[in-house]
């Protein structure tokens, strides 16, 4: 390509106002992080307005260890208290907080009455699988969301109630999910599991499918060196970053909204492995990738830093006319943001990713690592993302 030429696109690309930002803007890029158009936690709140119940006559009771406020007559706090052991619960209480004592074991009594229950936030505990007593939680007819995050769990506490629609159990030492413990799920609609010691073999069989509504799985900080088969239709969000999975199946879920993948070993993934219907993120940052991948119409930003992306001026290894094959107009590619610093790329962005994706606003791309530069040190991938010169490669200057 001769000045002139490079100098034609640049002035395209001026023109047509899109921003290409150095490292100079990372803050900028911080606020597209997050899109308020993607989908929420599912996650359940406290409801703001006292729980009031019209038909019952509430009491005070309360356990002498807690404190049950007037203004929330259904809620017992127990937190910050160095408990050793859950009190006795009165029959009208539905949110319990006792996170942060030093809970190692917990026996059915205490919960005998406590059949209003819907909440219970037992995280930053000290609890062991072999001192939960197995069916502390299946009789709790109405719950709703269970908090056991960091505590010493080895085993997800089972069987749960079929109620229940959020499972906090990250911070533990989960390896595996049995079956059983999961089969009876059909409600639930948010796991959390990342920080635990999951494996392959401990997720194998059919044990997620059956959560027919399982919007939301977070299985990040594990040991898993695939992705999770068997995932139910139901799923909108998976959170799979730091692990060491290397590939990607071709024809994932079909309702997939978010996928978050960064701080793997993904090496190639399939040209048509994301082309799915409804996704607007993908973040597969801190990788080895550097082939090109079909992207689905519906993206709304893409992560691609911190991997093995090649070549010059076109972006030969980044192929555009791959990761874009057809130009449609009337139903043009909704991808906004797309990250691509510290890969080996050189040049200008070629002009067609915007016309291939018109509704750009921000290529952010940053540093690039010379040729010579090795990637496969893990030392690189441990560094900071913030790159090291100040002002460096801009893609327009
Ligand atoms: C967020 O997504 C909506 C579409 O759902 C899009 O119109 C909007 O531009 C996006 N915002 C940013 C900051 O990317
Ligand atoms: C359960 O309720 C009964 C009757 O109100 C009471 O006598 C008993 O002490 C309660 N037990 C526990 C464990 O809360
Ligand atoms: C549960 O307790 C943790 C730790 O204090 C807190 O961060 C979290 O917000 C609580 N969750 C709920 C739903 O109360
Ligand atoms: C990844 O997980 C390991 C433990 O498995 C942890 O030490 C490390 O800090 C995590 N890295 C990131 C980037 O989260
Ligand atoms: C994506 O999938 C659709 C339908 O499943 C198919 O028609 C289309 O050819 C695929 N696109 C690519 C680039 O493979
Ligand atoms: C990019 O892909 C297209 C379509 O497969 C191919 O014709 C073209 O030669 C590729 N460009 C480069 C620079 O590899």
């Amino acid at each position: 390509m001769t000045p002139s030429h490079i100098l034609t696109i640049l002035s395209l690309l001026l023109l047509s106002g899109v921003l290409v930002l150095s490292q100079d803007y990372e803050a900028n890029y911080l606020d597209y992080d997050t899109n308020d158009s993607l989908p929420e936690d599912p996650r359940l709140s406290v409801p703001q307005q006292p729980d009031y119940d019209g038909q019952l006559m509430y009491s005070y009771e309360c356990a002498s260890e807690c404190f049950c406020p007037s203004s929330y007559p259904f809620a017992m706090y127990c937190d910050h208290r160095k408990l050793k052991a859950v009190p006795n619960i009165p029959r009208h209480i539905r949110h319990l907080y006792i996170q942060h004592n030093d809970i190692e074991d917990i026996t059915s009594k205490p919960f005998i009455n406590a059949t209003s229950l819907r909440e219970i936030n037992l995280s930053y505990n000290k609890l062991q699988s072999s001192k939960v007593d197995k069916d502390v939680f299946s009789i709790l007819k109405e719950l709703i969301q269970l908090h056991l995050e960091h505590n010493n769990l080895e085993d997800i506490p089972s069987p749960l109630p079929k109620t229940l629609k959020s499972l906090h159990l990250g911070f533990n030492k989960i390896s595996k999910i049995p079956a059983d413990a999961t089969r009876k799920l059909t409600k639930l609609t948010v796991l959390d599991l990342c920080s635990n010691r999951l494996t392959d073999a401990g997720i194998k069989g059919k044990i997620l499918s059956d959560m027919k509504s399982l919007m939301q799985i977070n299985m990040c900080n594990n040991k898993l060196k695939s992705m999770p088969a068997d995932l139910p239709e139901s799923i909108q969000q998976i959170s799979l970053e730091n692990n060491s999975i290397a590939s990607i199946p071709v024809g994932m879920t079909p309702n997939l909204l978010s996928l978050r993948m960064p701080h793997n070993k993904l090496k190639s993934v399939a040209y048509n492995a994301f082309n799915l219907s409804k996704l607007m993120e993908l973040h597969l940052g801190h990788n080895q990738l550097f082939k090109p991948f079909f992207v689905p119409r519906t993206l709304e930003h893409l992560y691609l830093n911190h991997n093995d992306f090649t070549g010059r001026i076109e972006l030969k290894d980044l192929n555009l006319s791959l990761m874009c094959p057809s130009l449609d107009l009337g139903n043009p590619n909704m991808l906004t943001y797309i990250r691509l610093d510290n890969n080996k790329l050189r040049g200008p962005v070629d002009y067609y990713a915007y016309r291939c994706f018109p509704r750009l606003i921000m290529i952010f791309y940053g540093n690039q690592r010379k040729d010579d530069e090795e990637d496969s040190e893990t030392k690189k991938y441990e560094k900071p993302d913030r790159p090291k010169r100040p002002g460096g490669n801009k893609a327009i200057e």
